[in-house]
């Protein structure tokens, strides 16, 4: 165990209670997928889980030392008035990083991504997959171990979307991360995660938390198998069984 959520609720100064007695664990190198529906309190977990918020009931332990974060938004959140490498350079300054340590951040990053030649490029010059690309070099550039992302690819068509999602998970293989992914596609959740916990509206709970490990590889065809069809008549079920509760 990682991380883990032991009994939290969120209510917010107006009344409304995003979470209730959210419970679930996260294994180091795990591909977690958090799926619900909107409004579910998806992006008020990872929040809670990243720091940005408290919880009202309820605990977030890390096992030892909080490790490095990397966040990314819905929306890429990039600065427009910097260029991608200033984007992916300011929380490194904002760090304390020495020059050189933030030059060879930014171009492993940014090769890694498939960007380097974009490097001096605006973010009104790229299109959104490229943008979100950015957003994800500047969070890995941090050298982050956890990596949570909230619905990274929701604005995307379906090809640069399940492109990004084949990158992603190569990403998560090669570096060792371990990554929470919000997202509210029962696909992109079968497809992208070792394991789904799917979550209930109103007030958020968990509903269920399917393992999928197999196949360690995917790749498109595997959207193609019956495993990949059941799974995702499970995850439908387990939505479908909450919000008739
Ligand atoms: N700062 C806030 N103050 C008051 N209510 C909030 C705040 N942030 C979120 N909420 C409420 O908490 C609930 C959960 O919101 P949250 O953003 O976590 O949902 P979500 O699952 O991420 O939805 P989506 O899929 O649409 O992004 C919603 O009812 C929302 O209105
Ligand atoms: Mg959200």
């Amino acid at each position: 165990m990682l991380l883990a959520l032991d009994h939290i609720t969120k209510r917010f100064p107006n009344g409304v209670e995003a979470l209730h007695d959210v419970s679930f664990t996260v294994e180091a190198g795990e591909f977690l997928s958090l799926v619900g529906p909107s409004g579910c309190g998806k992006s008020t977990a990872l929040r809670l889980i990243a720091g940005l918020s408290q919880a009202n009931e309820g605990t977030i332990k890390w096992r030892g030392k909080p490790p490095a974060l990397g966040f990314v938004f819905q929306d890429a959140a990039l600065l427009p008035w910097a260029n991608v490498e200033k984007n992916v350079r300011l929380p490194l300054e904002i760090a304390g990083l020495d020059d050189a340590a933030i030059k060879r951040r930014i171009a492993e990053t940014l090769e890694l991504v498939g960007l380097s030649t974009f490097a001096k490029s605006y973010p009104r010059e790229l299109s959104g997959g490229m943008k979100m690309r950015v957003s994800i070099a500047r969070a890995l550039a941090a050298e982050p171990s956890v990596l949570l992302m909230d619905e990274p690819f929701a604005a995307l068509d379906e090809l640069t979307r399940e492109r990004l999602n084949d990158e992603l998970r190569e990403l998560w293989a090669a570096k060792k991360l371990t990554v929470v992914f919000v997202t509210h596609s029962i696909y992109e959740s079968v497809y992208l995660a070792s394991r789904v916990v799917v979550m209930g509206p109103r007030p958020g709970r968990v509903v269920a938390d399917i393992a999928m490990p197999e196949p360690v590889k995917r790749d498109p065809d595997f959207r193609l198998t019956p495993a990949y069809g059941e799974r995702c008549r499970q995850v439908r079920a387990a939505l479908n069984e909450s919000v008739v509760a």
